[in-house]
């Protein structure tokens, strides 16, 4: 028995991971859930975006399944996210980049991305009529990045890496990332390395994404490949994620709390829902996680639509749809 954190969120948050325990719950009985919160929510009850109490139950556990948390305001807001991510050394964020739908062109990549440092570290410092932040990239995050993607592409049977950095502008920091990836490329006989500028990895992502195998790439330019790759394949809606360490893993949907379509129970569910897949690969229930792949795939092949890609289908009934075709296959 696994015992897994659930931390709901906010707008769509807590719809999108409804539908998530229910169709995990269908397909293993492994999983043990105690729910927490993080950000407003924990802020309204204790003052703090991280509390003591989820710091503690995160500990407690074997892993976390994570929905969505809404920004507040507060000029002193540090997102709990961040600091969860960089404080349990979460180093990897794996988000898969794959094509559901069967009227859009054929997309299968896997971005790794840096999950520590660049310029989301957090340092960030106003001056007199300048504000500065500080963009951080060590030798030791970039080998382990590194290693990690070349690892992924052996083991999952990947053909090319994509380095994706801006070096010819940034020629210290890209440029670190930059070698060692040349570095750690020169011993991999099997494996196709190429590097491409941020810039022209966005343009060559819309009109030619059947090139690309997998990414590489800091912390800033994977938050903004993935949106970008997430909209080649139907939207934010399609696209999972997990932030990987070496011993605790949260996982996620690369969404935020969507408050435009918050309550109205027509968020897609997809995405949070191949994040539990996603946590299911990670303890090597992988028969679990393929039926859920497997039965998502065969509802869009079906021709479903939810409301986000032009349908009816909402939330409840997406899910409610998805657990009876699972059933159907066992
Ligand atoms: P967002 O990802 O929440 O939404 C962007 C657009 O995609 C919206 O039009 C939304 O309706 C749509 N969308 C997102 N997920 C969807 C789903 N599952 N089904 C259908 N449509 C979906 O990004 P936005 O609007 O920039 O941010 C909203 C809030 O979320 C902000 O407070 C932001 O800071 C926060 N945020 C939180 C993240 C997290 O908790 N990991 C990540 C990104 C943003
Ligand atoms: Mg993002």
């Amino acid at each position: 028995m696994r015992k897994i954190c659930v931390i709901p969120g906010d707008g769509i948050g807590p719809e999108v991971m409804q539908a998530c325990l229910d169709v995990l719950q269908a397909v293993t009985s492994e999983f043990r859930f105690v729910e927490t919160q993080l950000g407003i929510e924990s802020y309204k009850k204790c003052g703090k975006y991280l509390s003591e109490e989820t710091t503690q139950i995160i500990q407690n556990t074997d892993a976390c399944l994570f929905g969505a948390i809404t920004t507040p305001p507060d000029p002193n807001y540090r997102s709990p996210l961040l600091a969860l991510r960089q404080g349990m050394h979460l180093y990897a964020n794996l988000r898969p980049v794959y094509q559901f739908l069967p009227d859009k062109k054929k997309v299968d990549i896997v971005i790794v991305r840096e999950n520590t440092e660049d310029l989301y570290a957090g340092i960030e410092a106003n001056h007199q009529g300048y504000a500065v932040a500080a963009k951080i990239v060590s030798r030791e995050a970039c080998e382990r990045i590194i290693e990690f993607a070349i690892d992924y592409a052996k083991i999952h049977n990947r053909k090319k890496i994509t380095c994706v950095h801006k070096a010819n502008v940034l020629r210290k920091t890209d440029g670190l990332f930059a070698s060692v990836f040349q570095e750690k490329m020169r011993n991999e006989e099997h494996l196709i390395g190429e590097e491409l500028y941020v810039d022209t990895c966005a343009l060559k992502l819309v009109t030619a994404p059947e090139n690309f195998d997998m990414i590489v790439t800091l912390n800033l330019y994977g938050d903004i490949l993935s949106d970008l790759a997430a909209g080649l394949i139907g939207g934010l809606g399609f696209a999972p994620s997990a932030n990987l360490g070496e011993s605790y893993a949260i996982f996620e949907p690369v969404h935020g709390s969507a408050p435009d379509i918050a309550g109205k129970g027509i968020a897609n569910p997809t995405a949070m829902i191949l994040s539990g897949a996603m946590m299911l690969d990670y303890f090597g229930f992988y028969e679990a996680a393929d039926k859920i792949r497997n039965g998502i795939a065969s509802l869009y092949a079906k021709g479903i639509k939810t409301k986000d890609i032009g349908g009816e289908i909402g939330t409840e009934k997406f899910t409610e749809l998805l657990i009876k075709e699972i059933d159907m296959e066992k």
